[in-house]
């Protein structure tokens, strides 16, 4: 039988992508609030015997969490053969170790909670640091969709002489294979986190980036405090504006303090519904969902 989308509020883009790419259907589902706050969920297609496939990215995660494994829960009551999550942004992966005494370890519980209620997921360059894999927190199938070939086709096309830009060693796994497959030079700066909104950052006096326009790469822009301190120090050391390339943004105002801070502009790939989306991540998707469900 030919897999069902369900979309959760706000990822009607990404249902119609997924159907459309693995020869499915998009699915009804209603949610609505009753008014103590509880969800009622609806599926108003036929479940019995299919592969759901639930579309839902997971940026503010705490509220779109529950309806979630709600919807999950009635596919399954409903008679799924199987039902799998696409994230295109994966939640609580930054906490990955106890930073500091009784802290939680959020990375380690977050994926037990959604594995009570999908049988696998599919993400897009999952923040992993710590971690190497999903799999050490996964109990289920998970698979890390890589958006670098997708960004290196944007960058060869839009920035024939851009020089990628890492703003620290996390960012090097996506800034060397973006520039790896671009066919550009890249640089990795160094990073200090002084607080949620501030880092120190070093930029190696010479060096590459002075050879062209700077294509700042980064998994995530949040509060922006990364990206617009690499804007600043590069443009205070004379680079022309600066490109900057994320793969998910979580928050609305992080574009306005990249622009704030010099750069020429910001794009993202489409994990999280925003302005600044123009790099295509779905078809990527698709073929990830194809892939697993015919195993
Ligand atoms: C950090 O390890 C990540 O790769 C990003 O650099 C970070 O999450 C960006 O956060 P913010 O935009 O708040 O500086």
């Amino acid at each position: 039988m030919t897999p069902l989308v369900l979309a959760l509020p706000g990822n009607d883009a990404l249902a119609a992508a997924l159907a459309e790419g693995t020869g499915g259907e998009v699915g009804g589902l209603a949610l609505r609030a009753f008014p103590d706050g509880e969800t009622h969920v609806r599926i108003d297609t036929a479940v019995a015997d299919r592969d759901v496939v639930l579309a839902c990215t997971l940026q503010a995660p705490d509220a779109r969490t529950i309806p979630l494994l709600l919807a999950a829960a009635t596919a399954r009551d409903l008679g799924a053969a199987r039902v799998g999550l696409v994230a295109p942004y994966l939640a609580y992966l930054r906490q990955d170790t106890r930073f500091a005494p009784g802290e939680g370890v959020t990375a380690r519980y977050y994926p037990r909670i959604l594995a009570t209620s999908v049988e696998w997921v599919i993400t897009v360059d999952p923040h992993l640091h710590r971690l190497r894999s999903l799999a050490e927190v996964y109990p289920v199938p998970a698979v890390a969709v890589a958006a670098a070939p997708a960004i290196a086709r944007w960058v060869a096309d839009a920035v024939p002489d851009g020089v990628v830009v890492g703003p620290d060693v996390e960012s090097a796994q996506w800034a060397g294979e973006v520039a790896r497959r671009a066919g550009r030079p890249v640089v990795v700066l160094k990073k200090e986190r002084l607080g949620d909104r501030s880092v120190r950052l070093t930029l190696p006096d010479d060096g590459p980036w002075r050879g062209g326009t700077p294509v700042v790469v980064d998994d995530i822009v949040s509060t922006a405090g990364t990206m617009a301190a690499v804007v600043r120090r590069l443009r205070e050391a004379g680079s022309p504006p600066p490109v900057c390339v994320a793969v998910h943004t979580v928050l609305d105002d992080g574009a306005d303090a990249v622009r704030a801070a010099g750069a020429a502009r910001l794009v993202t790939c489409n994990t999280i519904p925003h302005p600044t989306n123009a790099i295509d991540i779905h078809p990527a998707l698709a073929a990830a969902v194809r892939d697993i469900l015919a195993r």
